[in-house]
């Protein structure tokens, strides 16, 4: 007979073994999955005993999970920005210093006054999420902001395929819509808002990232040489479309502040282009914004 604080103790030994930096937190996450339980759960059940279906089950889970699977695929979703998404292999799993880009885009909005349509304009605020991925940054804007319409667009058909199902989860169906394409090739009109976390790791790094890391879509890490291909690209494309009072924000690599900020500066002269650390100070999101008057 198992109990479930045994489950936890020996799941947790053999992540521990497998190199997991969590492994009594994740051991504990895989039994309530194991068991279907919500979160917590395990913490006033400690004495509740397993059948063998329910420990066939952990058993597959923590091999999987010692075969380097990331824990979000096993558990099929991952907090952002206090919403739970679905992912799977078919996107980035979505990163806790991703939020920092969501909070200066909205800090940007509220500050002009953006969060519905602007003074004498009846239209909505125009987003676009590029290589949106799972959608977490679109449908997160869309959510905070409910004038706006948003479109997430991707190149992988795939990953669209699960920002859909996001779309759907999040029941922001009517104003926000997909496509396919690649970076901003797809749009006519202007647009307020970009936001984009488009992949940046320099392609020689690739193979040196954690398996775990390495068990995400190659086209949502690959930046080409020196990871700012896609930047090069998006930032010579949107002058074109950006509305002269909009704004960019791009998330990236913790060393590429100095070159991803001189590139906006080179494609956006009369725009102000700050470099923006997360919250342990490291070097996250470019932002271009009209300079103020
Ligand atoms: C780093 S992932 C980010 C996903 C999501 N935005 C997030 O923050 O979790 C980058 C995404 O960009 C997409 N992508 C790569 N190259 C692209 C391109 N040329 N045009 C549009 N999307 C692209 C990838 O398919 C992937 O979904």
């Amino acid at each position: 007979m198992t109990r479930v604080h045994d489950a936890v103790r020996r799941s947790s030994e053999r992540l521990a073994s497998a190199g997991s930096d969590a492994p009594v937190l994740e051991a504990r996450i895989l039994v309530e999955k194991a068991l279907d339980r919500p979160r917590v759960w395990v913490y006033q059940h400690g004495e509740a005993t397993l059948d063998r279906d329910q420990l066939r089950r952990l058993e597959g889970l923590v091999e999987r999970r010692q075969d380097g699977e990331p824990l979000a695929y096993i558990l099929g979703s991952r907090e952002f920005y206090g919403r739970t998404f679905q992912v799977d292999p078919r996107v980035l799993v979505p990163r806790q210093d991703t939020e920092t880009l969501v909070v200066l885009a909205l800090a940007f909005t509220r500050e002009v006054g953006m969060v519905c349509s602007r003074p004498g304009d009846d239209r909505p605020l125009r987003i676009v999420d590029v290589g949106t991925g799972s959608g977490i940054l679109g449908i997160s804007m869309a959510l905070e902001l409910p004038a706006a319409r948003v479109v997430l667009s991707d190149r992988s058909p795939e990953a669209l395929a699960v920002a859909r199902l996001n779309c759907q989860q999040h029941g922001v169906g009517r104003r926000v819509s997909l496509v396919q394409g690649d970076l901003l090739s797809w749009m006519a009109g202007p647009v307020d808002l970009i936001v984009a976390n488009l992949p940046y790791v320099p392609s020689q790094e690739i193979d040196r990232l954690q398996p775990e890391v390495r068990r995400e879509p190659r086209v949502a890490l690959d930046g080409g040489p020196d990871g700012l291909d896609l930047y090069r690209r998006l930032f010579a494309e949107a002058p074109a479309l950006l509305d002269a009072r909009g704004a960019i924000f791009v998330e990236i690599g913790e060393a590429q502040g100095v070159a991803a900020g001189g590139l906006a500066r080179e494609h956006f002269p009369g725009s102000r282009v700050a470099v923006h650390p997360d919250l342990e100070g490291r070097d996250r999101v470019v932002a271009v914004t009209p300079r103020r008057e």
